[in-house]
């Protein structure tokens, strides 16, 4: 026991806590409460926090710990809740990639089918882009919400994007920061309670979760994608949510738009039954993930998209937060073709490579206050496995100037590459996890 200044007696002390975890042992259940809230409450320091951290990435936790932790971390702010809704609820959650728009077209596509999806979205840091900032092209949306007018948009439309509010997990964003600067966010267990901590605090009763490995996810190697994919979806399930996953390749862009603006038209395409064959897939898979743990295993995804149901919804959707889904979206004033110096296939077209390019073009942001340029980005017109011929387009970069050009170009140098031989085609989803 120990006290603080103000004479409060405090159960545990942060150094047994922090020592009963560098010797590789486990976290008794009040004790791993009791230092999440402290904290919070900044009676444990950033220095007894960073230590705890390290020893959590070396030794690991175990699946009732990560449970423990993460229940914490969700008690430390508000839990939403939308039973009174009186239909499911069901979201989706990507561990972000280069591409990544699938949010877009799926969270309609669902609601086509009566169940809500309530999803809380991100803006964009670094390569891989954000939701929120690829909405905000379309004129007049806005992605704040109160919670009031988000449970009226799911009573009437069925489907939500929107802006996380900050009261949600409080603990993770100043652990999260913690751990940025102190070498400790690839540590499964805590990566696994940070991002689930959020996702159960948002009230879903169903979660499918999209773990990208490869060249632009966080997690580049598969077996530790599959490893947090587990911890996850075990951790959903251990706290009342139905939970699955799917393992999904982020070493080539997903589609062919990588943007903000670019990234809206071919969501509007996937809705409108066409669109990319890998953005579709994807988002029918997800689809019917979502769907089956909602209670309809058997929902005909397709048919929803060839028929304009999902197309209907995602209009109410956009209308419903102030846009205009008729509205031209922006376009680039200045673009640059980069064409194929040889014939051939197209071998490679590297993720991270392309995703640092948009970057660059203006289309994601460095710090979290920065804003972002919709109209920049990245078209492609090839992708691997495609026969291409010499002076044939395989992409175009645009912005509302040239002044980027140059920095965007040297990235892609070395990004993509033409061959002989027609590369092997890997599977987009890799793998499905479920509870055990
Ligand atoms: N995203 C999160 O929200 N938390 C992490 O720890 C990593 C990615």
């Amino acid at each position: 026991m120990s006290a603080t200044e103000n004479g409060a007696v405090e159960p545990f002390d942060a150094v047994d806590v922090i020592r009963a975890k560098r010797d590789g042992g486990r976290v008794p259940e009040d004790a791993l409460r009791w230092m999440i809230d402290a904290y919070t409450r900044d009676y444990v320091a950033d220095a007894q926090m960073a230590a705890f951290a390290m020893a959590v990435l070396l030794n690991g936790m175990d699946r009732d710990e990560i449970r423990v932790m993460t229940d914490a971390m969700i008690a430390s702010g508000e839990r939403m809740s939308f039973a009174g809704l009186g239909k499911p609820t069901a979201d989706k959650h990507s561990t972000g990639g280069v591409g990544d728009k699938i949010t877009l077209p799926l969270a309609p596509l669902v609601a086509a089918f009566g169940v809500a999806v309530p999803q809380l979205s991100g803006r964009g840091l670094g390569h891989t882009g954000g939701t929120l900032d690829k909405l905000e092209s379309i004129p007049g949306w806005r992605a704040a919400l109160s919670n009031d007018e988000m449970t009226a948009q799911l009573r009437d439309v069925g489907a939500v994007i929107c802006a996380a509010g900050s009261g949600l997990a409080p603990a993770d964003k100043r652990l999260y920061a913690l751990r940025d600067v102190t070498g400790t966010v690839e540590a499964i267990p805590l990566i696994a309670s940070s991002i689930m901590s959020k996702k159960i605090a948002e009230g879903t009763d169903a979660l499918v979760l999209d773990v990208k490995f490869g060249s632009g996810a966080f997690m580049k190697d598969f077996d530790r994608a599959r490893e947090l994919a587990r911890t996850m979806v075990e951790l959903g399930t251990d706290s009342g949510v139905r939970t699955t996953a799917l393992l999904t390749d982020m070493d080539t862009p997903l589609g062919l738009a990588i943007g903000n603006a670019n990234e809206v038209r071919e969501s509007v395409e996937v809705l409108a039954g066409g669109g990319p064959a890998d953005v579709v897939e994807l988002t029918v898979a997800l689809a019917r993930e979502m769907l089956a743990l909602a209670g309809q295993p058997d929902a005909d995804v397709e048919a929803a998209l060839r028929d304009g149901r999902a197309m209907d919804a995602w209009r109410r959707m956009i209308e419903a937060q102030g846009g205009d889904p008729d509205a031209p979206l922006p376009v680039p004033a200045e673009t640059h073709v980069v064409t194929a110096p040889r014939d051939g296939y197209v071998t490679r077209m590297d993720a991270y490579g392309f995703g640092v390019a948009a970057w660059r073009l203006g289309a994601g942001r460095a710090r979290a206050e920065d804003p972002v340029l919709h109209e920049a980005g990245i078209d492609l017109h090839a992708k691997p496995g495609d026969r291409v011929a010499a002076g044939q387009p395989l992409f175009t970069i645009g912005g509302p100037d040239d002044s980027r050009f140059a920095r965007a170009l040297e990235v892609l140098e070395g990004a993509w590459e033409i061959g002989d031989a027609e590369p092997d085609r890997s599977p987009l989803v890799r793998e499905r996890i479920t509870a055990s």
